[in-house]
């Protein structure tokens, strides 16, 4: 499948109501699944882009058969070309898009000391270029229409740090300055720009970790969470739900922490 061809879409033709296009990245799996799921039962026709040939398709198609409206894209994020030959297929697919998630992220751990430059530019390419590309792509729908929600995923490792990931820290770091830069440059456009921070969400990414040995176990990250439970996909959904929706065009250049209490930042 092409990168340009959808992958998955409803049947629904959207003439007398067009559903607001909602572009997903990352959205394949984890947190951004669980994004893709909840914009598409809030009512957006979700497109959902993923990294590795037709996940994101797989993704689309348990969302439509739920009764929603969803496609799926292939794109790696960091490459410009792949992103904006998926927008351009979301555009002529689904129609102009209104709402933007950048949530595709790499974060893997490295002692900085070690650090290679390359592994420093890779997280770098992904986790904050790929936002750059993602939102660049997108934009002109968003201006155009004179309406939209751009929507970006960071981490509390920006806000706190993080030990062995200095360059995933310094990429989401990057993401919040990027949504005051964008949220005040776009601020009389109808456009608003914001960010969640997450922490400690049990998703499969951190599955992996845990059984890795690399991370303690969710009992005992738990015990250090406020409200006594780590986070689910569905915590930081709502809250991407709150900000792609009509009720925050007076809501611009902020982070909203889904944290369970978790008092950083
Ligand atoms: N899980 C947590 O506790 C946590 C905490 C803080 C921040 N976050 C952030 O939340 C977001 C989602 O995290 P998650 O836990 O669901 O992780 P995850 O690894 O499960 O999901 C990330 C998704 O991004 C995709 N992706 C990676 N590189 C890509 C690329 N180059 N192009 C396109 N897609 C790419 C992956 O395939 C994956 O589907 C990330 O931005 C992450 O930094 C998560």
């Amino acid at each position: 499948m092409s990168s340009a061809e959808p992958a998955v879409a409803t049947l629904e033709t959207p003439d007398s109501h067009p559903k607001r296009v909602a572009v997903v990245t990352g959205a394949a799996a984890g947190i951004g699944r669980s994004i893709a799921e909840r914009l598409a039962a809030d009512g957006y026709a979700v497109a959902l882009i993923g990294r590795t040939p037709g996940t994101a398709a797989a993704a689309a198609s348990e969302i439509a058969a739920t009764g929603g409206t969803a496609a799926g894209y292939d794109a790696d994020v960091a490459d410009r070309a792949q992103v904006d030959a998926a927008v351009a297929a979301i555009r002529a697919e689904l129609g102009p898009i209104a709402v933007v998630v950048a949530n595709a992220a790499v974060a893997p751990q490295q002692a900085f000391l070690e650090m290679t430059l390359e592994q420093w530019n890779t997280i770098i390419d992904i986790n904050l270029t790929g936002t750059f590309n993602t939102v660049q792509s997108c934009l002109p729908d968003l201006v155009e229409a004179g309406w939209g929600r751009v929507v970006l995923i960071s981490s509390s490792s920006a806000q706190r740090g993080a030990p062995k990931m200095a360059h995933y820290a310094a990429s989401k770091g990057g993401q919040l300055a990027l949504t005051k830069a964008l949220a005040v440059e776009f601020a009389r456009t109808g456009i608003t720009v914001n960010t969640v921070v997450p922490s400690s969400i049990d998703t499969p990414s951190v599955e992996k970790k845990r059984a890795d040995g690399k991370i303690p176990s969710a009992e005992d990250m738990a015990k250090y969470i406020p409200v006594g439970r780590m986070g689910t996909g569905a915590d930081i959904a709502g809250a991407v739900s709150y900000l792609a929706s009509d009720d925050t065009s007076y809501v611009t250049g902020q982070t909203i922490g889904v944290n369970g209490g978790s008092f950083i930042g």
